[in-house]
C-alpha cells in the first residue's frame, strides 16, 4: 500500500507515503484511486483530503518508472487527476515540504490548495528536457497567471510557497497553513467549511489570459529562444502555455499532449533524462552495499599548499570541516592560505559570499610545517609534486603519524595508487582522490579504488563526495583513470589532425561548434601544455612504438606553454581569455608537416568531431571492458562534470549509442585505414565491436 487511508469525522483523509518523496508510481496511483472510490461511496464522508505522508506531498513521478510504460499503465496520472475532479465530494490538497512536477499537476485537480509555507513548488520537467505532461501547462497559468507559470515550467527552479502565495490575483494555493506541523488540522477544518459549497471550483475553467497577449508570447519566445539554444524543451513550453491563453482547455491539453510526446523522442531529452539516472548511479559502487559502515569525517589534513591543495581545502572549509594544510616551508604555506583568502575575496566583492561567512570559513583553517600535527585528522589529502619519490617520502610519514583508521587519499592524477598504497602499512586504507582544477570549482571528483582499498573508505569517500557537493565516480588504478586516459587519445588525433592539414582554430572550432566548451588546443592553452609534455615525455619512454604527432612537443621547445606564458597554441593578452590565432604557430606546423613529406588535404569538421569523439569512446571501451570503470553512464558523468563534453548530447557514451555503434566501428574502420593515423589504436575494442556486431548500446 503505497497510500494511506483514514477517516477523521466525516473528512476522509488520503496520504501519499511512497518514500522517499511519495512519488506518483503505479501503485501509489492504484491506493489513491481506490482511496477516492471509497470516500466517495461512502455516505458518511462529506470531503476529501489528499496530503502527502513524511518529507514531501510528492515529488512527482516515480524515477523507477522513468520511461517504462508503466508511467502510462491506467490509472496513469491523467485519469487519476481526471478522477480527481470529478469527485462528488470536494478534495482538498495540503501541500507540504516537497511539490513538485506530478504532484503539483495532482494538487492542481483538486478543489482547493491549502499549503504549509517553505514548501518547494516546481514544475521541474524542463530539466528532463520534457514539459509537465499532465496539465501542468494548462493548470498552472490558470491558477497563478500567465506570466509567472511560465516562468517556472521554463526554468524549472523551485519557488517557496509563501512566495507564491504573495502572487496578486493567485489561485494556487486558497489558504496558507501555519506550519507543516498544523497543515493537517487547518486542511481539516478547511475541509469542513467548504464541504457543503457547490458547485466544486475546478482551475480548468479558471480564465487564462496575458494583458500584452502575442506581444508577450513573441517576447518570452525570444528570451527563451536565446537562453536554451541547444535544448528544444523551453520553447516547447512557451508554445503550450501559448494554448493555454488561446485554445479551449481540452485543447490545450491535447496540444500539450502532443508536444510532450514529441519532446519525450528528442535525443536532447534522452540525453537528459540519462544524466539524471547516470547521476544517481555514479555514487552507487556495485559490490559495495548502499548500508556499508562510513568512517567519521570530522577534520582533514592536506598536503602541499600549491593550485591543488589550496582549491581542495576550500571544498571542505565551505562544508564546515576543519582543514589543516602542511607544507616543507612557511613561505609556501604563506602563498597557499593568500591565494585561498584571495578566492574567497572575490566571492565576497562579487556578493556571493558573506563577509561572516568567508571569516567563519577561514578559522576552520590552519596550518603547520610538522608532521606530528597531523596525528589527530581522520583524514588526510596528500596534493604534493606528482613524483613518485615524492609521495613515497610523503606517504612513509603519513603511515607513521597517522591514527589507525584515518583515510589515506593521494590526489594523484597519474601515478599508480596501489605503488602509493605499499608504501604504507595499511594499504587498505589508502585511496585516490582525483580532484580537477581549478578543484573549489571543478564538480568531478575520480575516486581511485585501489586493489586493496577497504569497502568502508570507499563509501567514506563517496558519502565526503557528497557533502562537498562533488559528483564522484570510481575508477580502478590505470595510467591516467578513466578521464585522462581517454583524452590522451583525444589529444593524440588532435596532434594527428594538425599534421595531416588542419590549424589548431580549425579543430577547435569544429569542436566547439559540436558543444564542446572549448576545443582542444585551447584546454591545451588552459591547462598548460607542459603538463601533457612531461606526461608524453614519461610515457612515450616507455612506449617507444606509440605513434604522435611531435608538433605540441615543438611548441613547448618554444616556451609556448598556453595562458600562463601568455602564448600557446595562440597568443594571449594579459587579463583576457581571448584565443587569437598566432601565424608562427601556424608556419611551425606547416614545416613540421613539410618535414614528415606530408602533403595537406581539406579535412571536414564531421571528420574532425568524428575522430576526436570515436577516439574517446574507444578508449572508453577498453575501460569498461577492463573493469576500470563499472558502466558506461560513470564515463559520461566524468567527460560531463570534468571535460565540458556538451550536455545535450549526453556524454561520450550516450553519443556512440545515438549514432549507433555499428555507424562507430565503420567510421573507425575507416579512419584506420588513413596511414598517417595510428591503425593499431582504431581497432576498435573488443567490447565494442561485440555490442555493435549484435545492435546493442553501452547504456
Ligand atoms: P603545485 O606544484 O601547485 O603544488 C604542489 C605543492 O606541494 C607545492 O606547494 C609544494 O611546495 C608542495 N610540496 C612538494 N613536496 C612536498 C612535501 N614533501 N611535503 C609537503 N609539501 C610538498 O602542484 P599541483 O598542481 O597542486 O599538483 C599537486 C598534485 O595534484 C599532483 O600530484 C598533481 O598531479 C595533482 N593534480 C594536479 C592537477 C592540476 O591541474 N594542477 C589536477 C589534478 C591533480
Amino acid at each position: 500500500m503505497t497510500a494511506d487511508y483514514k477517516v477523521h469525522g466525516d473528512i476522509a483523509v488520503i496520504t501519499l507515503n511512497n518514500p522517499p518523496v511519495n512519488g506518483l508510481g503505479y501503485a501509489t496511483r492504484v491506493a489513491l484511486t481506490d482511496g477516492l472510490s471509497k470516500a466517495n461511496d461512502d455516505a458518511a464522508v462529506k470531503a476529501i483530503v489528499i496530503t502527502g505522508a513524511g518529507k514531501a506531498f510528492s515529488g512527482g513521478a516515480d524515477i523507477k518508472e522513468f520511461g517504462s510504460p508503466k508511467a502510462l499503465q491506467e490509472p496513469n496520472l491523467h485519469s487519476v487527476i481526471l478522477m480527481v475532479e470529478n469527485s462528488s465530494k470536494p478534495v482538498i490538497a495540503a501541500i507540504h515540504t516537497v511539490c513538485m512536477g506530478g504532484g503539483l499537476e495532482l494538487s492542481l485537480g483538486c478543489h482547493y490548495r491549502i499549503a504549509a509555507p517553505g514548501c518547494s513548488v516546481a514544475l521541474p520537467e524542463v530539466k528532463l528536457g520534457l514539459l509537465p505532461g499532465a496539465g501542468g501547462t494548462q493548470r498552472l497559468p490558470r491558477a497563478l497567471g500567465v506570466e509567472p507559470a511560465l516562468n517556472m515550467i521554463v526554468s524549472g527552479e523551485p519557488v517557496k510557497s509563501e512566495m507564491l502565495a504573495m502572487l496578486p490575483g493567485q489561485q494556487l494555493f486558497n489558504k496558507m497553513a501555519a506550519s507543516s506541523e498544523s497543515l493537517l488540522q487547518e486542511a481539516l477544518a478547511y475541509a469542513s467549511e467548504v464541504a457543503d459549497v457547490r458547485p466544486l471550483p475546478l482551475v480548468r475553467n479558471l480564465p487564462c489570459k496575458h494583458p500584452q497577449g502575442d506581444a508577450y508570447f513573441q517576447f518570452a519566445r525570444n528570451m527563451v529562444g536565446g537562453m536554451s539554444k541547444n535544448f528544444p524543451a523551453p520553447l516547447k513550453c512557451v508554445d503550450a502555455v501559448e494554448a493555454a491563453a488561446k485554445k479551449k482547455f481540452d485543447d490545450g491539453l491535447l496540444t500539450e499532449r502532443d508536444l510532450f510526446i514529441n519532446l519525450m523522442w528528442t535525443p536532447e531529452s534522452r540525453a537528459l533524462r540519462h544524466i539524471f539516472m547516470a547521476q544517481r548511479a555514479a555514487s552507487k559502487i556495485p559490490d559495495v552495499p548502499a548500508d556499508t559502515p562510513t568512517r567519521e569525517i570530522k577534520s582533514i589534513a592536506v598536503i602541499g599548499a600549491g593550485t591543488m591543495g589550496g582549491g581542495i581545502s576550500m571544498n571542505f572549509l565551505n562544508a564546515g570541516i576543519a582543514v589543516k594544510m602542511l607544507e616543507m616551508k612557511q613561505d609556501a604555506l604563506d602563498r597557499g592560505i593568500a591565494t585561498i583568502r584571495k578566492n574567497y575575496e572575490a566571492q565576497v566583492k562579487k556578493g556571493k559570499l558573506k563577509q561572516d561567512k568567508y571569516e567563519q570559513r577561514m578559522s576552520l583553517l590552519s596550518t603547520t610545517l610538522s608532521y606530528d600535527d597531523l596525528k589527530d585528522a581522520d583524514m588526510v589529502i596528500e596534493a604534493v609534486f606528482e613524483e613518485i619519490g615524492v609521495k613515497e617520502a610523503v606517504f612513509k610519514e603519513l603511515d607513521r603519524v597517522m591514527k589507525p583508521g584515518a583515510i589515506l587519499a593521494s590526489n594523484t592524477s597519474t601515478l599508480d595508487v596501489n605503488k602509493i598504497a605499499s608504501f604504507t602499512q595499511r594499504p587498505q586504507d589508502v585511496v585516490g582522490m582525483h580532484f580537477f582544477s581549478p578543484a573549489n570549482v571543478m564538480k568531478l571528483l575520480e575516486v581511485i579504488r585501489g586493489e586493496k582499498t577497504a569497502k568502508d573508505v570507499l563509501a567514506t569517500v563517496m558519502a565526503l563526495a557528497k557533502k562537498i557537493k562533488k559528483t564522484a565516480v570510481v575508477s580502478g588504478v590505470c595510467d591516467g583513470f578513466i578521464g585522462n586516459r581517454m583524452i590522451e587519445q583525444y589529444g593524440r588525433q588532435g596532434g594527428f589532425l594538425l599534421d595531416e592539414g588542419c590549424t589548431p582554430a580549425q579543430v577547435d572550432k569544429a569542436v566547439e561548434k559540436f558543444g564542446f566548451a572549448m576545443g582542444p588546443f585551447r584546454m591545451g592553452d588552459l591547462a598548460g601544455n607542459d603538463i601533457g609534455w612531461a606526461i608524453r615525455k614519461r610515457r612515450y619512454l616507455e612506449k617507444p612504438d606509440m605513434k604522435y604527432s611531435k608538433t605540441a612537443d615543438l611548441l613547448c621547445e618554444k616556451g609556448r606553454y598556453g595562458q600562463k606564458t601568455g602564448a600557446g597554441w595562440y597568443d594571449y593578452v594579459a587579463g583576457k581569455r581571448d584565443a587569437i590565432p598566432n601565424a608562427e604557430v601556424v608556419k611551425m606546423i606547416e614545416d613540421h608537416r613539410a618535414s614528415l613529406g606530408i602533403t595537406p588535404r581539406k579535412i571536414s569538421d564531421e571528420e574532425i568531431v568524428q575522430r576526436l569523439v570515436y577516439s574517446l569512446v574507444n578508449e572508453a571501451a577498453h575501460i569498461l571492458e577492463e573493469g576500470i570503470a563499472s558502466k558506461a553512464s560513470d564515463i559520461d558523468m566524468v567527460y560531463l562534470m570534468g571535460y565540458g563534453f556538451p550536455i545535450w548530447r549526453g556524454g561520450p557514451m550516450n553519443y556512440a549509442d545515438e549514432v549507433g555503434l555499428f555507424n562507430v566501428v565503420q567510421a573507425m574502420h575507416r579512419f584506420a585505414k588513413n596511414p598517417l593515423d595510428d591503425a593499431k589504436f582504431w581497432q576498435p575494442a573488443p567490447l565494442l565491436a561485440k555490442l555493435a556486431a549484435e545492435g546493442k548500446t553501452f547504456n
